[in-house]
């Protein structure tokens, strides 16, 4: 029978600029068991596009016979599929583009967001698996996207430290309005995808 692998452990996006272009989606996760084999990454159907413009995928594999003998421990799984996009700014409708790929476990759910304007597309963060929102971590997914110079140009500039979650915590909202405004950094505006996720942070309550 086939039903949904255990967790999800790393999920990556590999953009393709072709005609048309392609998505390559690279999953690893861990079986319940042994045994399980074909695992596979199949796209959920939507009928009207998702709110969140995030591509759903179950992380199925063939659970082991019945009466096999098996280990009771948890086994690595991995697969991948290539989706082929007609045009990713466009992806659900006119003007709604692809924001990224939520790929499903039992226990957990990791969302990869995806920039197709500027085909960044490896900002893996986990998701809450009842709801499938995403959950960003101060340290592991906001702190990466500051980099030395503007950790030390707003130091200097306004003695805010960029590298302390309690800090940014504190200013998270004039922090946006100026990343969304495009004024900072200094020397150029951050793509979509770490905007979304900004904000997504915000909205999950600034967790560290
Ligand atoms: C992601 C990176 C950055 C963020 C989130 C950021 C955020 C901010 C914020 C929130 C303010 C307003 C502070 C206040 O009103 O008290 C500010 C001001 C300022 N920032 Fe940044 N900054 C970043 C990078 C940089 C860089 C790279 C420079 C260039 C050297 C820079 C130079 C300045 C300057 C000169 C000001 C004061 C003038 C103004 O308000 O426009 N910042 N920044």
């Amino acid at each position: 029978m086939e039903s949904k692998v255990y967790a999800v452990d790393h999920l990556r996006l590999t953009f393709q600029k072709a005609s048309p272009a392609n998505l390559l989606v690279e999953a690893e996760g861990r079986a319940a068991s042994s045994g399980w084999q074909n695992a596979r990454l199949i796209p959920h159907h939507y009928s009207s596009p998702p709110a969140d413009g995030v591509l759903g995928l179950d992380f199925l594999a063939q659970s082991p016979s019945a009466g096999s003998i098996v280990l009771p421990v948890l086994t690595h799984v991995h697969c991948h599929t290539v989706l082929s996009i007609e045009d990713p700014i466009n992806f659900w409708g006119d003007g709604l583009d692809l924001k990224g790929v939520r790929c499903e476990g039992v226990a957990n759910t990791k969302i990869s967001l995806f920039d197709p304007q500027h085909g960044k597309c490896d900002l893996v963060v986990a998701a809450d698996p009842l709801t499938g929102a995403v959950i960003p971590s101060f340290q592991r997914d906001i702190r990466p996207l500051f980099r030395d110079k503007d950790i030390k140009a707003m130091l200097a500039v306004r003695n805010l430290n960029l590298a302390s979650h309690t800090e940014v915590r504190r200013h998270a909202k004039l922090i946006f309005e100026r990343l969304e405004d495009g004024s900072m950094p200094c020397d150029g505006g951050w793509p979509q995808a770490d905007l979304e996720l900004f904000r997504a942070w915000i909205k999950a309550g600034t967790p560290p």
